[in-house]
């Protein structure tokens, strides 16, 4: 048996045609969404997302201004240009990209973005209200991961998923999406002793640790839907996940692959926040 691929470039373009009809439906109300994302010293990686993110949004018509500051940027100048944007109409939604360089609280520096345009989901009150099954803006990645679920027609309701990674951004959310589907939720993290013994049940595993290779095919149940979401750049230059893509989709029923899987979809649901954010903002 070899594994359905799970193509998120191709999903995400579809995905995205639809967020672009309520772009569509917003211009006509004369609304132009708009999102502004900061970018703070000279991370390349971070380069290439803060790209992708613009051309995305400029393919489904949403305005996007970059604030690009450098390493150096005071976390009070940071904050300021925040506040800022928080107070400019035309902006809905505000992503500060990260990692941001040590001198500067992170946490700080999420808790200024306001509630409302927060379409990166990761200010207390959207990770908080997670729990409680309304969330405003879910955090990208693990939206996106839902989506693609969700898309391949995928069950969730009654599953076994496994979530490898604890992580603010995607591990812990992504619980909780899955919790409020009605899946019976495992969280792991790449120390979990004996991580196998946890894997091998899941129906869906979601891995996000950035480890590659972590997950080998003799870890995952047959027919298991495995969700990559590791991006790791090897010495020789190589993107993989944290799925040994090769072995896994032996056993597997669906997996992604890096890159092209989830990635693409993170992207999406940025814009899918962004266009909420402004339909929120314009409630007629
Ligand atoms: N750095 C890595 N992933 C993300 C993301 O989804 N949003 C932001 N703001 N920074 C990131």
């Amino acid at each position: 048996m070899s594994a359905i691929i799970i193509d998120g470039k191709k999903i995400a373009l579809e995905v995205r045609k639809s967020w672009k009809e309520r772009v569509d439906r917003l211009k006509q109300r004369g609304i132009l969404p708009g999102l502004a994302v900061i970018i703070v010293g000279n991370n390349p990686a971070s380069q290439v997302y803060v790209r992708n993110k613009i051309k995305a949004c400029h393919e489904v018509g949403i305005h996007s201004e970059l604030i690009d500051l450098p390493e150096d940027v005071s976390e009070t100048q940071l904050l300021m240009t925040i506040e800022n944007l928080n107070q400019t109409p035309i902006i809905n939604g505000i992503l500060v990209q990260l990692p941001l360089p040590k001198h500067i609280d992170v946490n700080k520096v999420l808790e200024t973005i306001s509630v409302e345009k927060d379409v990166d989901g990761f200010h207390l009150y959207n990770l908080g209200a997670l729990m409680s099954g309304n969330t405003i803006f879910p955090p990208c990645t693990p939206f996106g991961v839902q989506c693609l679920l969700e898309y391949s027609n995928i069950p969730i309701e009654g599953q076994n998923a496994v979530i490898v990674g604890r992580s603010n951004i995607v591990g812990k959310p992504m619980a909780m999406m899955l919790l409020q589907k009605n899946a019976t939720v495992s969280i792991c993290t790449s120390k979990t002793r004996d991580l196998k013994q946890f894997t091998s049940l899941a129906d869906i595993l979601v891995v996000a640790t950035g480890k590659p290779n972590l997950i080998t095919s003799d870890m995952v149940k047959p027919g298991a839907a495995v969700i990559d979401v590791g991006i790791n750049r090897l010495e020789d230059g190589r993107l993989v996940g944290d799925v040994d893509f090769e072995g896994v989709k032996k056993v597997a029923g669906y997996i992604t692959p890096v890159p092209g899987g989830v990635g693409p979809m993170t992207i999406t649901m940025l814009v899918a926040n962004t266009v909420i954010a402004a339909e929120q903002a314009n409630q007629a």
